[in-house]
């Protein structure tokens, strides 16, 4: 198969497991690495492409201890706490300089450092990498740099996925300009493969089946990682509470109390999340339920294993010629996308897709 040559925006804890994943996977292939199993990973193929296909050919961010250092190196820079689980041989992609047009959280200054030599244009540096498919893993709160970057994988022939809490691919308008670009289009917000929104969503779906009324609920997080500290400002952390509490809400044909979003940083906590959910309702006669649920996961790998599926979905759609939203891809990989469905029929549509069963 041809290469999938990607370039990816925010080299943080997400970007740092999603490059360690990909040396992972490809020594798992090789028949190399500790373990047999292919745990967490359901697709060694989509569309016919490995993950040994995916090639990082350019890198993007704003903080003057990651811009200029290999990708390898950069990854693996403070202010990031990825669980560090593979070494990264050096890959000859220095990390430039992207745009930061929102600027930096109150709570992040003094921890990243702004650079203020000038950017390149981010479309040429796209089109220099040789990139195909433009990967957007900034902060939360950060809307006009998201969608700069969107605007300048249009103009460098990119498609683009976004894994932040901004409207994008979830927009009819943005929707409309990758479609007259014929360039694929698949988020918003990444949605973990063992985080608190999917599991809400799906005790909520089995509750519904059951015909168990819910009448309240919360998902409140709590983590140790730079996207928590910056959910501290509540400005930036408006549309991911947003995002977070939107995709819940939808998962049920009638309204209900929801809450939902980053409550709170814990630094000793590093790339740990822990989530608490707790959801009320009636079942027969009326009689009174309450279920409460902690879960604690390491934040970025959770969402690693999700991009490389929705990375060489995209990859497909490119090769197909498809341009505008992808529907399937994101409802598969996202917490708000272009057109939402129960979790169940977007796994099921998302794997007839991979047998070649269904359109993206
Ligand atoms: N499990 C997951 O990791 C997961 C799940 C769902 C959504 N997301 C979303 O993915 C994004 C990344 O999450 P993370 O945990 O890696 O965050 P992070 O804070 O660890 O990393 C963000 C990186 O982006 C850089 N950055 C900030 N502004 C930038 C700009 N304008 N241009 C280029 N780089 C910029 C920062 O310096 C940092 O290196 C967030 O929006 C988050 O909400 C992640």
């Amino acid at each position: 198969m041809p290469e999938i040559k990607i370039a990816i925006i925010g080299i943080g804890n997400c970007c740092s497991a999603f490059v360690q994943g990909l040396y992972y996977l490809k020594a798992k292939e090789k028949g190399e690495g500790p373990s047999k199993e292919n745990l967490g990973f359901p697709y060694p193929e989509v569309g016919g492409y490995k993950v040994s296909d995916i090639s990082v050919v350019a890198a993007f961010d704003i903080d003057v201890n990651k811009i200029g250092k290999d990708l390898s190196e950069a990854i693996f820079s403070e202010p990031n706490t990825a669980w560090r689980f593979q070494e990264v041989p050096e890959l000859g992609v220095k990390v430039l300089k992207g745009k930061a047009l929102d600027g930096i959280g109150d709570h992040l200054k003094g921890i990243i450092q702004l650079d203020d030599s000038p950017a390149p244009e981010i479309s040429r540096a796209l089109k220099d990498a040789g990139a195909e498919l433009a990967l957007n893993l900034i902060p939360s709160g950060a809307v006009k740099a998201s969608r700069h970057y969107a605007k300048e994988a249009i103009k460098a022939g990119c498609a683009f996925i976004n894994a932040t809490p901004v409207t994008l691919a979830s927009d009819k308008e943005w929707g409309r300009r990758f479609s007259k670009a014929g360039l694929p289009l698949a988020g918003d917000d990444l949605m973990d493969q063992a985080g608190s929104t999917v599991f809400h969503k799906a005790i909520l779906e089995a509750l519904h089946r059951r015909n168990i009324r819910i009448e309240k609920s919360y998902s409140l997080d709590v983590g140790g990682g730079t996207e928590d500290l910056n959910a501290l400002e509540r400005q930036r952390n408006l549309l991911k509470r947003r995002f977070k509490t939107e995709s819940i809400r939808a998962t049920l044909p009638y309204n209900f109390q929801i809450a939902a979003g980053t409550t709170d940083y814990v630094g000793s906590l590093k790339n740990k999340r822990v989530s608490y959910l707790w959801i009320e309702g009636r079942y027969f006669a009326g009689a009174p339920i309450s279920i409460d649920i902690k879960v604690t996961s390491l934040d970025a790998p959770n969402g690693a294993g999700v991009l490389m599926d929705v990375v060489r979905g995209v990859k497909v759609a490119l090769d197909q010629g498809l341009g505008g939203p992808l529907e399937v891809v994101s409802a598969y990989g996202f917490k708000v996308p272009p057109s939402p469905m129960p979790i169940q029929e977007a796994m099921r549509r998302f794997e007839a897709f991979v047998k070649g069963k269904e359109a993206l």
